[in-house]
């Protein structure tokens, strides 16, 4: 697995140290709200599992599937919904969790969906911002860090779903995308 990396863009410590921050962040700016932290499955789902214990104040959490990538590496430009989220979310303040925004279609498509149900309010944080790829206007609130236009594997995200459990980030190697 390992060698089908070319370069580490974040590692392990670099990984650590944006989510101590992004927790910090978040537990401060909803001390005094009604905190839902949705992690959008599966890519979030490392993020998801390290964010919420930096987040110091109560929460609760759940989880959505939505689907709009294939195997591949491009866009399907539609989002499909999977696994919904269990309960009414109108008192919640809600915080989408995801790993990459990158074109921005799912998010920006979820986020219209979501909004419609009336949450309190809602805003997204994610992990990684590849933000020369955008296709859609929408701007994470918070944001772990900005990544160049290369496809990248590990701590969730994923290439025709492996690389997940690496537990840094990198740059897969184009023999790995084409074999
Ligand atoms: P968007 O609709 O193009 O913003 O799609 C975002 C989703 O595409 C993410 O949640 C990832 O699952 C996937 N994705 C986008 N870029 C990458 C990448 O570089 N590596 C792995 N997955 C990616
Ligand atoms: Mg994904």
């Amino acid at each position: 697995m390992k060698n089908d990396i070319k370069k580490i863009l974040l590692s392990e410590k670099d990984i650590a140290k944006m989510i101590k921050r992004l927790g910090k962040a978040i537990s401060e700016d909803y001390k005094d709200k009604n905190l839902m932290i949705v992690s959008i499955l599966k890519g979030s789902v490392v993020t998801m599992a390290d964010l919420m214990r930096a987040i110091t104040i109560p929460c609760v959490i759940d989880f959505m599937v939505v689907s709009s990538y294939g195997s591949g590496t491009q866009t399907s430009g539609s989002v499909k919904i999977i696994k919904d989220l269990d309960v009414d979310i109108r008192d919640y303040d809600l915080l989408i969790v995801e790993d990459i925004l990158d074109s921005g279609v799912t998010l920006s498509n979820l986020l219209e969906m979501l909004s419609s149900r009336e949450p309190a309010s809602i805003k997204i944080c994610t992990l990684l911002d590849k933000p020369e790829r955008r296709k859609v206007d929408i701007k994470p609130d918070y944001v772990g860090a900005t990544v160049p236009d290369e496809f990248i594997v590990g701590y969730g995200l994923d290439y025709a779903e492996k690389y997940r459990n690496l537990p840094y980030i990198g740059v897969l190697k184009e023999e790995a995308i084409l074999g």
